[in-house]
């Protein structure tokens, strides 16, 4: 399963890249708006660092970056998709699944743009994006499961109606959202492509006090053994 890091820092995008190996980045209006800098200068940021690391071209390293929320017109998504897929060979152009979206997603797609499908909340929405040729789908993961839903069989028949209909590895499935070591193990455990978390969230879930306590224990072992 893939990590993608859900940030627009780039110190953060670094940190998780030199570190975990990260495979991809998400980002939202949250994001950008987090990172205190100009949208534009957030997205020079990001070219430039794939430039850096030599991982030019969304197949290496694809960064996910949201058009305007505003925009309710395919033609103008469309435009602005267009537009900020230009910057960067990187960026795959994130949508949300509403009917302009989804038209926008599948124009885009058509001439050669990438697109993400995001604020996905049900299996029936992650279908249509799939059909048109997406190249990831965003469920979310975080949003449902505060609000009391348990996301278990919702990831899992995403999984399967995209294994029914072949669309499993050419629409990639992204578990958005995610905020717990357990939910990153039930989304590897539907067989779901790619999870996107913060930094946090990933340094936490592979924490264990037992490897804490392990390690003290073998330390105190290494002390009193004769190891010259
Ligand atoms: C997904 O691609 C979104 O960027 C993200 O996961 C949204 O969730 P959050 O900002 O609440 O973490």
């Amino acid at each position: 399963m893939k990590y993608f890091l859900d940030s627009a820092k780039i110190d953060e995008i670094r940190e998780a890249y030199e570190t975990f190996g990260i495979d991809g980045v998400t980002t939202n209006p949250n994001h950008i708006m987090n990172s205190g800098k100009p949208f534009l200068t957030v997205l020079g940021e990001l070219a430039d660092f794939v430039k850096e690391k030599g991982i030019e071209g969304w197949e290496k390293f694809p960064i996910s970056v949201e058009i305007n929320p505003h925009l309710d017109d395919a033609d103008e998504m469309v435009k602005m998709g267009t537009e900020i897929a230009a910057m960067c060979p990187n960026f795959v152009i994130k949508i949300p699944c509403t009917q302009a979206g989804i038209t926008a997603a599948r124009r885009l797609e058509k001439q050669g743009v990438r697109t993400n499908v995001t604020l996905v909340f049900t299996p029936s929405q992650a279908l249509l994006p799939a059909k048109n040729g997406s190249l990831f789908v965003s469920p979310f993961i975080g949003w449902k499961e505060s609000g009391g839903e348990d996301c278990e069989q919702y990831i899992q028949d995403i999984v399967d109606i995209y294994a029914n209909f072949g669309y499993l590895g050419k629409t990639e499935i992204i578990c958005a959202a995610v905020r717990t070591g357990k939910q990153i193990t039930d989304c590897a455990v539907a067989g779901a492509d790619i999870v996107t978390a913060g930094l946090q969230v990933f340094k936490d879930s592979f924490y264990h006090p037992f490897t804490d306590y392990g390690l003290a224990k073998f330390q105190a072992a290494w002390d009193k053994t004769i190891t010259e």
